[in-house]
């Protein structure tokens, strides 16, 4: 991230859920009713006009048909992580879960738009500061309540400890939590992807992550994914995020052993269509075994 600068990819997978939210098909993955209102867009057409830029900057690299087909499919993307979340943290409440912990919460509002599925739990936003602050500016520009059950924790995944950071926010380690890591692991080294992964991993038993991840070329399933990850690496490298580190979902499984989880369940896009989509692979054009998303718990 630029120096004191809020995220510009934050910015962009909301600007995303806000594109999903307002045009895409029934069933709609995710109701992200909040997102046109964080972004301070203020209207479809500005968020169509963001989302075409994006497509051009891409088709600069490649050619504009990959282009538009991966910004389609990190849409989707974007959103069925976001979706994941929601069930996931249903069940995990079931089990007795009283903490969410969001992870690089960028403009994510499920704090503010899913009030039963948070209703007494303590929730905590943990961000880089810069990020944070914007965001605030962004709530209180919308008139979004701030829930009194939600605590912000300002924290840099590179240059501070996250245990201490956690616990300073009122964090309580000895509280079966659920973790959300959306769109920051790609962002990070890997020391940093490893010591935020060993203190998720020192929670409670029950305690639950979901995260997604960067996968190096060489995994990805078709060559329109290889060249668009080759071109998105340079677009978020120009946004001052470059890429840090990729894993393979079996590199990570090993990782996320080590750390304390012990069930490690990959989601590969086949099941998404099936359970989100209705088997309708014709509205995510996406090869079935590519996996993204993980769910992992200790
Ligand atoms: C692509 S955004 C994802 C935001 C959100 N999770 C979502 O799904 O929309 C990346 C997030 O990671 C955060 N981030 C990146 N590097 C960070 C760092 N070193 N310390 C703290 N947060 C960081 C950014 O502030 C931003 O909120």
């Amino acid at each position: 991230m630029i120096k004191g600068t809020p995220s510009r990819t934050a910015l962009l997978t909301a600007v995303q859920r806000a594109h999903h939210f307002l045009t895409a098909p029934e069933p709609k993955v995710l109701r992200d009713d909040l997102a046109l209102a964080l972004t301070g867009l203020g209207s479809l057409e500005a968020v169509q006009s963001y989302i075409d830029n994006m497509v051009d900057a891409f088709a600069a690299l490649s050619d504009t048909s990959i282009a538009a087909i991966f910004m389609a499919r990190v849409d989707w993307a974007v959103c069925m992580r976001s979706r994941v979340v929601e069930e996931r943290l249903a069940e995990a409440r079931k089990r007795g879960v009283k903490q969410l912990v969001i992870l690089g919460a960028g403009l994510d509002s499920t704090a503010y738009r899913c009030l039963d599925l948070t209703a007494g739990l303590q929730v905590f936003e943990v961000d880089h500061p810069a990020t944070q602050q914007w965001k605030k500016d962004q709530l209180a520009q919308a008139n979004i309540a701030v829930p009194e059950n939600l605590n912000f924790v300002a924290f840099d995944f590179e240059n501070q400890t996250l245990n201490e950071a956690l616990q300073a926010g009122g964090v309580r380690q000895n509280y079966m939590t659920f973790f959300t890591w959306l769109g920051v692991q790609m962002y990070l080294t890997d020391e940093a992807v490893r010591t935020t992964l060993s203190v998720m991993g020192q929670y409670p038993k029950g305690s639950e992550m979901v995260m997604d991840f960067m996968s190096p070329n060489y995994v990805l399933a078709d060559k329109a994914m290889q060249n668009s990850v080759d071109d998105l690496q340079d677009i978020v490298s120009n946004m001052g995020e470059p890429l840090r580190s990729k894993y393979s979902e079996s590199d990570l499984d090993a990782i996320l052993k080590q750390a304390g989880f012990t069930q490690v369940n990959a989601l590969n896009t086949g099941w998404l269509i099936d359970n989100y989509l209705g088997g309708r692979s014709d509205i995510f054009d996406m090869p079935r075994e590519a996996t993204s998303i993980l769910t992992a718990l200790i």
